[in-house]
């Protein structure tokens, strides 16, 4: 069975790609470490790429990649794929630092890019901006919540580590609440993309960042319920939201099922359950801004 373990980068379609470009150096500290005809490539100040940003007329999340072990054997994952009636393909060089990648579409048509084998690119701290940790996780809406989670269960081995009602999901692939989330709604599109921070000093950094170049916080932060992440969000250039999180529920322990306690934690121990619509008391925060949430 395909087994996902983290999340690698996921490719950005945008209509000014050198203003993103200089929004993911600028505030994000993102650094460039190639551009070819697959778009321009950023990694993190750690050197892992974070992100492929394409120029297209509609702004836009096309395909994210993600790591695998690195014994995973595409030919069984291929046949695997193929018996879902899924086609995919190998494809060589496709990233920098990548050599070869398993490509097939979601179900959805979200392009989806298993890698193996990597390479950091070279560590590079020098330049301003924030300097996540990672691209931590990617949230998008589906036109039929449910296929989704069984394509993502079933197919490609995530769990389901939360429910809002019946239209929100969480689905984690290693120790982190979340890798993915997708809510019922005309799709595929992306609801945001979230960075991961050190810790709460990192996010104040991330705040007076984010004054300094005139970007309004539209929403935190706050602690959420589900994943008890505190997350500040804000809108890209391209008017996608980009969430910033850090203290993220984490299951280190998959047979014993629960979330590693902590204090704000509503049950004890905490499971993965169905969160009733806004329902949570633990979280803190205010509201998002008027019209911060519109999609
Ligand atoms: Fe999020």
């Amino acid at each position: 069975m395909i087994k996902i373990q983290r999340l690698g980068h996921a490719t950005i379609e945008t209509p000014e790609l050198e203003r993103a470009v200089e929004y993911h150096q600028q505030l994000n500290g993102l650094n460039v470490v190639g551009r070819d005809g697959a778009g321009v490539h950023l990694a993190t100040k750690v050197g892992q790429l974070a992100m492929t940003l394409v120029e297209a007329r509609h702004a836009h999340c096309s395909r994210l990649s993600f790591e695998v072990a690195p014994g995973a054997d595409f030919t069984a994952y291929a046949k695997e794929l193929a018996a879902a009636g899924i086609s995919s393909q190998v494809r060589s060089d496709p990233f920098p630092g990548t050599p070869q990648v398993l490509t097939f579409n979601d179900c959805d048509g979200t392009t989806i890019d298993l890698f193996r084998e990597w390479k950091f690119h070279d560590a590079d701290a020098r330049g301003g901006g924030l300097g996540p940790l990672k691209l931590g996780h990617m949230a998008f809406f589906a036109p039929d919540v449910q296929r989704k989670v069984a394509f993502y269960r079933d197919l490609l081995g995530f769990r389901v580590s939360d429910w809002i009602g019946d239209h929100f999901v969480f689905m984690r692939c290693n120790t982190d609440h979340h890798t993915v989330n997708f809510f019922q709604g005309d799709g595929p599109r992306l609801h945001h993309m979230a960075f991961e921070l050190r810790d709460f000093s990192h996010m104040q950094q991330c705040c007076e960042i984010l004054a300094s170049l005139r970007i309004r916080i539209g929403w935190g932060p706050l602690r959420q319920g589900p994943g008890h992440n505190i997350a500040v969000y804000h809108r890209n250039p391209d008017d996608q939201v980009v969430e910033y999180y850090c203290e993220l529920d984490q299951m280190k322990n998959e047979d014993l099922g629960y979330f590693d306690p902590r204090p704000w934690h509503e049950d004890r121990p905490q499971r993965p359950k169905v969160w009733e619509p806004g329902a949570w008391t633990s979280g803190w925060g205010t509201p998002p801004a008027p019209g911060f949430m519109r999609n």
